[in-house]
């Protein structure tokens, strides 16, 4: 019976004077986590303080890796390790600043002894109301890019002096259902993320051959404060689960909607040896939002002959 009570399970949990319906809980738990998919991996994973890279970092550490939190936002990037446990640990970096994603790479190294993952989350929405492209300020546009696109690069850039020379290593981005249409978000976003899957396919065709994986991630909205922020200065306040629940409400899958956990797992795959031969992949996480779009033909009896 104990031997179903993996490592990674007693390093947290405290099993004595466990009632019955506590065990089984505790038994069925511990065999979903036996396979520890990332058993003895360490992650770096940059915007981990929040969001889809703190839920991706609660997610790597479930299945058995230790990670390293990289972020801008120190407060809340403390607060993130702190909740995460002693496998987590926070280090400051603004990924715009090469030097610093450059020594969030090493202290992983120094630390651990190896960098295996690399999931580069950090990101920025820009400003809500973009103008038309006539109008675009390009100074907003560069800022966007900077985070989203150069920072998407040092962190793959940093991950393969390291990992290359090991001959293995995973690297993760996030693009976006903006990565794979125009008009969903506004220009300097919708670019930026076109381009990180761009970034992918050109790194993934040089770092196969040195057996580093480089893929990305596409997922739809997700209330988190990126998007809620931002919904937030347009629909003024009506409240933040308000927001949340129009953000929710725009799945096309029905009976489901994207969540921060969907992308996390998304991630460990990607992470993961399951994944072992999967490189320059764009993963979509749409519900199939970006499947298909309907000819806006009129109905046979509206015909105006
Ligand atoms: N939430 C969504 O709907 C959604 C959908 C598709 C793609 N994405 C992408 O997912 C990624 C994560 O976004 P999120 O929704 O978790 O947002 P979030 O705001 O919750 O998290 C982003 C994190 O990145 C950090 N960050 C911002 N600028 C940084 C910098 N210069 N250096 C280091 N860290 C920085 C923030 O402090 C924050 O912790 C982004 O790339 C975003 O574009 C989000």
């Amino acid at each position: 019976m104990l031997r179903l009570v993996s490592r990674k399970l007693s390093r947290r949990v405290a099993v004595a004077g466990t009632k019955e319906s506590s065990w089984r809980k505790l038994v069925k738990f511990s065999s979903a986590r036996q396979s520890g998919r990332l058993e003895g991996k360490v992650a770096l994973i940059t915007g981990g303080a929040g969001g889809l890279g703190k839920a991706a970092a609660r997610e790597f550490i479930e299945e058995g890796a230790t990670v390293v939190l990289a972020d801008v936002d120190a407060l809340l990037g403390e607060q993130a390790a702190q909740q995460l446990g002693p496998h987590a640990q926070f280090v400051e970096c603004d990924v715009t600043v090469e030097q610093q994603v450059a020594e969030a790479v090493d202290f992983a190294v120094a630390r651990h002894g190896r960098l295996h993952i690399m999931h580069n989350s950090a990101g920025i929405a820009g400003p809500p109301m973009a103008p038309d492209v006539a109008r675009l300020d390009l100074a907003d546009f560069d800022h966007v890019m900077g985070v989203n696109v150069r920072g998407t690069l040092a962190g793959i850039k940093h991950a393969a002096r390291v990992m290359a020379p090991t001959g293995s290593g995973s690297i993760i981005c996030i693009s976006s259902v903006s990565g794979l249409m125009g008009g969903l978000g506004t220009h300097p976003y919708t670019i930026s993320k076109f381009a990180v899957t761009g970034i992918v396919k050109s790194v993934a065709g040089e770092l196969c051959r040195r057996g580093v994986r480089v893929n990305c991630i596409s997922p739809f909205v997700i209330p988190t404060r990126l998007v809620v922020d931002q919904l937030a200065q347009i629909y003024g306040d009506v409240g933040r689960q308000k927001i949340m629940d129009i953000v929710d409400g725009l799945s096309e899958l029905n009976g489901a909607k994207c969540e921060e956990i969907d992308v996390a797992k998304a991630a460990v795959y990607l992470a993961s040896d399951d994944s072992k031969y999967i490189t320059g992949h764009n993963l979509v996480l749409d519900g199939g939002f970006t499947s298909y779009k309907q000819l806006n033909l009129p109905m046979p009896d509206r015909l105006e002959l």
